[in-house]
């Protein structure tokens, strides 16, 4: 085998360990959510993305095996899918506007346990579940965790917007903010993604740090802005999967 194969098989290995170990660690963050936070008669807001089905898989397990009680209200159509290929009682905001706990994945939380959500394009279905919540919790592996928002995360705040205003909006995060809004494009479709809301979606990649929860309210007031992936102060804690096959729980600080 000569030297360039062999470096290249030496990295796919190392990717293919690394991309293990995550897995494991979104599991055990998932774990240890269901198993800390979730009680019988519960209704339980249902996050999207793929460190979730994690929890919902021990959440199923819970359910039959303690004969628990809980209706879930999904937060997107993957996360609807998930409660019933799942077999738990599905449910919505009509019947149970008031939840007691929802669980989420993030793409990065800061040291304030601020969020960027919506890598998955579910962010407002996501923030108006855990709105609803009296706890929000999050789990991630340790990937996610960082100080300042853009530390591991580089794909920017994701905006959800409505379609005939994407450039107007793009260019009004540009100017008012700094940094560059790119549509999102599908990746097996030709064309835009499109949200469960039939929205567009917009990354904004920030140039620097702000006041997120300044820069949040501004960016909602502009006109076509249906919510951003930025989930300030909702966190109460965060479960993080880490290398080790350890837990690391991180909660909301009392400023
Ligand atoms: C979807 C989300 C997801 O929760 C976020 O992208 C994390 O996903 P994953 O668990 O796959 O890393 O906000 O809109």
């Amino acid at each position: 085998m000569g030297a360039k194969s062999h470096m290249l098989q030496s990295r796919r290995l190392l990717s293919a360990m690394c991309s293990k170990m995550a897995e494991e660690a979104k599991r055990l963050a998932g774990f240890a959510a269901v198993d800390n936070h979730v009680k019988n008669n519960q209704a339980l807001g249902i996050g999207s993305g793929s460190t979730i089905v994690y929890a919902v898989n021990r959440l199923a397990e819970r359910v039959k095996q303690e004969d628990l009680h809980i209706v879930c209200v999904p937060t997107s159509f993957q996360a609807r899918q998930l409660i019933l290929q799942n077999g738990l009682v599905l449910s919505d905001l009509d019947r149970n506007p008031e939840l007691d706990v929802a669980i989420d994945g993030a793409d990065e939380v800061d040291s304030d346990l601020n969020l960027i959500k919506g890598g998955g394009g579910c962010l407002t279905q996501e923030k108006i579940v855990a709105g609803c919540a009296k706890t929000f919790i999050v789990i991630a592996d340790y990937r996610k965790d960082s100080k300042n928002f853009g530390d591991q995360w580089k794909k920017g705040v994701p905006i959800e917007v409505i379609p005939m205003a994407y450039v107007p909006v793009a260019k009004a995060l540009a100017s008012k903010f700094g940094g560059v809004a790119d549509l999102r494009m599908a990746v097996s479709k030709a064309g835009p993604v499109v949200t469960d809301n039939g929205n567009f979606l917009l990354d904004w990649k920030f140039d620097k740090l702000h006041n997120w929860s300044t820069v949040n309210t501004a960016i909602k007031m502009i006109p076509g802005v249906v919510d951003t992936g930025l989930f300030i102060g909702m966190a109460e804690k965060v479960y993080f999967g880490m290398e080790d096959g350890s837990v690391s729980a991180r909660e909301k600080p009392v400023h």
